[in-house]
């Protein structure tokens, strides 16, 4: 028998909540859990649904062998006190839609999700990770009316990863090993920097040449899409559950990793009141810094189109929520 102390000790566990208990949701809890990086708290509208996943993930702890606790829940409350929020609430992309397809329906469901989620979790960081990401980013970031550095989206770290992939089954090589960046917009028109992709250090510019680089480049924009047609019922989740998971990590552990995160910009790369993926610094504190590298004309011209074209959505979905 073990004997109770008379003073039963407080651990405040960081909490990471996720609102969206669907496929990327639910696979991010398994991730942070068996990562032992935090409790989780999923949350879903679908009465019943969060709370079974949530059973099984327990059920699985003792094979796992992590002891962090996983609550299911209809009810924001239960998300009180969290150190991350990360929103995947709202529709995937269907085939043959656009992501900006997603735009009417999906603003509604992430401005309620995160006025609900800030109003519990008032010094949480938030991570977005709803379609159409860049505009919905901007949206959470004037529902909460986070300062910047507390607000972001995840798109860059899984166009890089399917980059990096590309690279490395094109040359046979480790994926771990090969290092690329993806900037701009989660979209056709995302900026992949190929000259500053490398395997090991090695620029990929000695090892392809410029029409095979072009067309990794192009399987990358089209990554999502990819994907989507071969399951025809919804979309990627288990990359994306990585690359957000890895955004979660260097917050939690306070890292300062260096990753391509869609951020609200004011005047970095010329660009002001958007928000776009460029490398920032991830720590404790949320967005640490962000990096301004030397871009070519081309790249920095790829940057701003992809701007213009998130501005547009914004401008759309100002008009959806006014409706
Ligand atoms: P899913 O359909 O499996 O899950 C979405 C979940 O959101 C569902 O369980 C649904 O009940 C829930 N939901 C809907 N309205 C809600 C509300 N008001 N409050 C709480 N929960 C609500 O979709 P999946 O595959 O998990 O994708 C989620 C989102 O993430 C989609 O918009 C998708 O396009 C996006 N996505 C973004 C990626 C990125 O790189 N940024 C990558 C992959 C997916
Ligand atoms: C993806 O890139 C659909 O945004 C999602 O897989």
């Amino acid at each position: 028998m073990f004997s109770s102390p008379n003073s039963p000790i407080v651990c405040n566990l960081p909490r990471v909540s996720i609102v969206g208990a669907g496929r990327v949701g639910s696979t991010l809890a398994q991730r942070v859990a068996e990562k032992n990086l935090a409790d989780v708290v999923l949350l879903d509208i679908i009465a019943g649904m969060p709370q079974g996943l949530a059973l099984d993930l327990m059920e699985a702890r003792g094979i796992e062998i992590h002891n962090r606790q996983i609550i299911g829940t209809n009810n924001y409350a239960d998300t009180s006190g969290s150190q991350i929020v990360v929103i995947t609430a709202g529709l995937p992309r269907k085939p043959g839609m656009s992501r900006d397809d997603l735009l009417k329906t999906n603003a509604k469901i992430v401005v309620e999700a995160a006025k609900n989620a800030i109003a519990h979790s008032p010094n949480a960081i938030f991570i977005v990770v709803t379609n159409p990401l860049d505009v919905m980013t901007y949206l959470a970031w004037q529902a909460t009316g986070l300062p910047r550095d507390r607000i972001m989206g995840m798109a860059g770290v899984l166009d890089s990863a399917r980059f990096e992939t590309f690279i490395a089954l094109e040359l046979g090589v480790l994926p771990a090993d090969v290092k690329a960046m993806v900037l701009g917009s989660h979209g056709d028109l995302m900026v992949p920097l190929s000259r500053y992709a490398t395997v090991n250090g090695i620029p990929i510019t000695e090892l392809l040449d410029a029409a095979t680089i072009e067309r990794l480049v192009e399987r990358t924009r089209n990554g999502g899409a990819e994907i989507v047609e071969l399951m025809q019922t919804g979309g990627a989740f288990f990359a994306p559950a990585s690359a957000t998971s890895v955004m979660v990590e260097s917050i939690l552990l306070n890292q300062s990793r260096l990753l391509p995160v869609a951020a609200y910009l004011q005047g970095e790369y010329g660009l002001e009141d958007v928000v776009i993926g460029v490398p920032c610094r991830l720590g404790c504190g949320g967005i640490e810094s962000i990096l301004e590298l030397n871009l070519s004309d081309r790249e920095r011209e790829g940057l701003h189109t992809s701007a213009q074209s998130v501005r547009k959505s914004i401008e759309r979905s100002q008009e959806i929520l006014a409706e």
